[in-house]
């Protein structure tokens, strides 16, 4: 396993030069180490030597303690398509807090908020509004499992879908369904992998399985896209799951309200039974609903569990549907609904990719960047393999060749190396970009890769 990666070497001139540049940060990520494990609190934020810390964010930026200013393609990791601070969003939520922040009670936000979430994303005819996209993909497994009676979920390999403990082998890691460390021996006894794009493959397993209560997936393909999924694959998923009486669960906790105002489901014609939203459906604030079929999201009905004399569905959440989150979700949607944004940012991550090809094509190296529906990526290329944008996305590479593994060493400079130069992407490499980037950010995030990789050139990271 390649995650996370070893110590950089500090006297390297990158490294040293990043450390220069954000002396602040070092200082505080000093301290934090005395406080959380590794200094951080989420394993993405994991950056040798440090992590950036930030005092403000604005639109497309942020800056450091140290007052660096940086094109932001964390944004939020993911949800704030429409950058940091919106006007309307922040107004909302102002508004919102001198009203309080928790009535422990139902309010009319809560309403507005399911209902333009009903109205956006095609399969939502009942709406389950929670916190995290960790706790509501663990709850439609849940659901669908009660809804079915059965026990098996099925998973594509690499598919990401928090941490908990049926989403975590098989992620980046325990492809063979072993445990992961810490969670319990029998919980993957009910978990089966199948790899993406292969309808035969998956057939073979619904065929084989007669208890499989769901499949769940991110639709666009795993990590934003980097792998691509294909219509094919997600029409025939639609198809065997209807066959075999399987919820079909689109995980669009990124999808959700960025590859169209309806999500990826809008954007590729096909509803799930189920599907789980996170980052954006809360405009930048803790929030994420479960959303589907009547009939399946009725397992948490009171009335109806008691009519039919089934068993109520358990499920509670203290900050469900908080009013202040509710109110940051509503403008956020509202603006989703009623302007181009998802447009801006899918044709801002249009352009980005292809100034970065050009950029590639320049410096000699044999770096790949593609993404659909404003995820940007970049394919390291670690065996040098002959191959195209266009052919990375029609999925003609595996998870393997595309989530290859790549020098720790080489994927942590480059992310320091940008960091150095004005721009903060995520690890992967790559992004999702918002609505709020422009040409000059385009320009900025170019340079700083194309700086870097002269950077890593001198110091033999690169041929
Ligand atoms: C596709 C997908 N599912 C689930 C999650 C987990 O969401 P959360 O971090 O809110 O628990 C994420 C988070 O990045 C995600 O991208």
């Amino acid at each position: 396993m390649t995650y996370p990666p070893s110590p950089l070497d500090l006297d390297s001139p990158l490294v040293s030069a990043y450390c220069r540049k954000t002396a602040g940060s070092a200082r505080l990520a000093d301290g934090a180490r005395n406080v959380f494990p590794s200094g951080i609190t989420h394993d993405a934020r994991y950056i040798e030597p440090h992590g950036i810390y930030v005092t403000h964010a604005e639109g497309a930026h942020k800056w450091d303690v140290d007052g660096n200013d940086y094109v932001d393609y964390s944004g939020g990791h993911g949800a704030l398509l429409l950058g940091h601070n919106h006007p309307v969003v922040v107004a909302a939520v102002q508004e919102q807090l001198s009203k309080g922040t928790h009535y422990g009670a139902n309010h009319e936000l809560e309403i507005e908020w399911g209902e333009l979430i009903q109205k956006m994303v095609p399969c939502a005819e009942r709406v389950r509004l929670t916190n995290t996209g960790t706790e509501t993909t663990m709850l439609g497994l849940r659901l669908a499992r009660a809804f079915t009676g059965r026990e098996k979920i099925l998973r594509i390999k690499g598919h990401f879908h928090g941490w908990h403990d049926y989403a975590s082998a098989g992620f980046i890691s325990h492809f063979d369904g072993t445990p992961a460390r810490g969670v319990p021996a029998g919980t993957n006894d009910s978990v089966l992998l199948t790899p993406v794009n292969d309808l035969a493959a998956a057939e073979e397993v619904f065929a084989a399985h007669a208890d499989i209560a769901a499949v769940i997936l991110e639709p666009t393909g795993s990590s934003w896209g980097q792998v691509p999924t294909t219509q094919e694959f997600i029409e025939g998923l639609r198809r065997l799951a209807s066959q075999y009486g399987t919820m079909l669960i689109f995980d669009e906790v990124i999808s959700g309200f960025r590859c169209a105002p309806g999500g990826a489901q809008e954007a590729l014609g096909v509803t799930p039974d189920l599907a789980i939203l996170g980052k954006i459906v809360s405009g930048g604030l803790t929030g994420a609903a479960v959303v589907g079929r009547k009939d399946v999201l009725d397992v948490l009905d009171f009335r109806v569990t008691t009519q039919s004399g089934d068993e109520k569905v358990f499920h509670m959440g203290t900050f469900n549907a908080a009013p202040t989150t509710a109110a940051a979700g509503i403008a956020a949607l509202g603006l989703i609904r009623s302007t181009d944004t998802c447009r801006q940012a899918i044709g801002y991550g249009e352009k980005l990719i292809d100034a970065l090809n050009e950029m590639f094509n320049e410096e000699s190296v044999s770096w790949i960047s593609y993404g659909t529906y404003g995820g940007f990526h970049v394919f390291l290329n670690p065996e040098n393999i002959s191959t195209s944008r266009q052919r990375i996305e029609a999925a003609d590479h595996s998870h393997d060749t595309l989530k290859a593994p790549v020098s720790p060493a080489l994927r942590m400079k480059l992310r320091i190396g940008v960091l150095l130069h004005g721009v903060d992407i995520q690890g992967w490499p790559g992004a999702p970009v918002t609505a709020a980037h422009n040409d000059s950010d385009l320009d900025r995030t170019v340079e700083a890769f194309r700086q870097t990789i002269r950077l890593l050139r001198q110091e033999g990271d690169l041929d």
